[in-house]
C-alpha cells in the first residue's frame, strides 16, 4: 500500500530505535529524566524560547497552551478552518473552557482587518479577547504557509493590547523550510509554539510546548491535569531527539515529491490541484468536478494500492513523507487518472 493518509504514519528510523533502547528511564514527574530534559532543551533551542515541556500529542500540546494562557470564559480568536477549531473535538470549550471565534482567512491566514475589529477588551457586558491563534503550516489549507510578515502583523496587533498569542507548529519545520527562514524566526512571532516529533520526523509519539521558563513552569501543571504526565518518557523523548538531529533537513524532499504528485493530478484535471499553491508535504485535491465524494475517491483509490484520507466532502488530503518517492507519486496520479477517466 502507498500511504499517503498522514506523515503520522512514518516508523522510526535505526537510530531512533537505538537511541529509545539506550535511553534513561527516569520518572519526568518525580526526579526529572535525563533524555526528556535534553528534548526539551533542543526543543527550546530550535524555537528560540526559554524552555520546553514533552507533551504525549500535538493535541495536548495546544490544549495546554490554552489552559496556560487564557483564564476560563476568555475568547480565543483563530482562523476558521484551523486544526484546533475542526479537528481537536471542541476542546478549546468543553476542557479549556473558553470562547472562540473563527475568523474568516485566506490560505491558513486570518484577515488582518477583521482581526483588528475583533479583538476586544474585557468589560461589565463584554467578553474579551484571551488568546489569539496562529498555524503554521496549515493543515486544511493543503499545508499553506503563513508569510513571515503577517505573522508579524497579527503578532504585533496582539501584543499591542497586551493579549498572548500562540503558534499551533504541528509541522513548524516544513513552514521553516518552505519560507527559507530558520524555525526560530517563524516561533518569535509568537509567546508560545509546539511542534511534533511525530509527523514528517518520524518519531514515533510526541510533541514540544515552548514558552518561557515561567509560561512552561505553569504548562507543566496544566499537563498533569489533564493526564500528560509520561512517567518513563525517555525512551520516546530519546526518538524525538533523533528526529531534530536527523530528520528536519530531509522534509525538503517531501515537499517536492508532494509538488511533483500536485504536478501529475494538476496534468489531469486543472480543476483538481494547482500545482504553485503546494508548499509543503501536503496536497489538497479538489473532487467536485467528478460529482463523486471524496469518501468515494478515498475507496477506489484503496482498491488500486493507495491510501489517502478525505480532509471534506469534495476534498482529499494526501501527505507524502519519508516513505514515499517519485515512484510512488506517478504510480499513484496514474492510477488517478485511471478513475478520473471512468468517473
Ligand atoms: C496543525 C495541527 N495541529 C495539531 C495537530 C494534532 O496533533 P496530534 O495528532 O499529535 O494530536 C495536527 C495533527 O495533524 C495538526 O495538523
Amino acid at each position: 500500500m502507498i500511504d499517503l493518509r498522514s506523515d503520522t504514519v512514518t516508523r522510526p528510523t535505526e537510530a531512533m530505535l537505538e537511541s529509545m533502547r539506550e535511553a534513561t528511564f527516569g520518572d519526568d514527574s518525580r526526579d526529572g529524566d535525563a533524555t526528556v530534559q535534553k528534548l526539551e532543551q533542543m526543543a527550546a533551542e530550535r524555537t528560540g524560547k526559554e524552555a520546553g515541556a514533552f507533551m504525549p500529542s500535538g493535541t495536548m500540546a495546544n490544549l495546554v497552551a490554552m489552559l496556560t494562557h487564557a483564564q476560563r470564559g476568555g475568547e480565543v480568536l483563530l482562523e476558521e478552518g484551523s486544526h484546533t477549531l475542526n479537528a481537536e473535538l471542541g476542546g478549546i470549550a468543553g476542557v479549556a473552557g473558553l470562547f472562540y471565534r473563527g475568523i474568516p482567512g485566506k490560505r491558513g491566514a486570518m484577515d488582518v482587518a477583521t482581526l483588528r475589529e475583533t479583538i476586544r477588551p474585557t468589560a461589565r457586558n463584554q467578553m474579551g479577547t484571551a488568546l489569539v491563534w496562529m498555524e503554521n503550516s496549515h493543515n486544511r489549507s493543503g499545508g499553506a504557509v503563513l508569510p513571515l510578515g503577517h505573522m508579524r502583523e497579527v503578532y504585533e496587533l496582539a501584543h499591542e493590547k497586551s493579549i498572548p498569542v500562540h503558534l499551533d507548529g504541528a509541522r513548524l519545520f516544513n513552514a521553516a523550510h518552505a519560507l527559507g527562514a530558520a524555525a526560530t524566526e517563524v516561533a518569535r512571532h509568537a509567546d508560545s509554539v509546539c511542534f511534533c516529533v511525530s509527523k514528517g520526523l518520524s518519531a514515533p509519539v510526541g510533541s514540544v510546548l515552548c514558552g518561557s521558563k515561567a509560561f512552561i513552569e505553569r504548562a507543566r501543571a496544566y499537563r498533569r491535569m489533564v493526564g500528560g504526565n509520561m512517567r518513563q518518557a525517555g525512551p520516546l523523548a530519546a526518538a524525538g531527539i533523533v528526529a531534530l538531529e536527523t530528520m528536519v533537513d530531509r522534509l525538503v524532499e517531501d515537499h517536492q515529491t508532494a509538488k511533483r504528485l500536485a504536478e501529475g493530478l494538476h496534468r489531469i484535471d486543472a480543476s483538481l490541484v494547482d500545482p504553485r499553491e503546494v508548499e509543503t508535504n501536503l496536497v489538497r485535491v479538489e473532487v467536485r468536478k467528478s460529482g463523486r465524494r471524496a469518501a468515494q475517491w478515498s475507496a477506489d483509490l484503496k482498491q488500486k494500492g493507495m491510501l489517502v484520507a478525505p480532509c471534506d466532502i469534495y476534498a482529499l488530503r494526501f501527505v507524502t513523507h519519508r516513505h514515499i518517492g517519485a515512484a510512488d507519486v506517478d504510480q499513484t496520479a496514474s492510477a488517478f487518472a485511471e478513475l478520473w477517466k471512468k468517473s
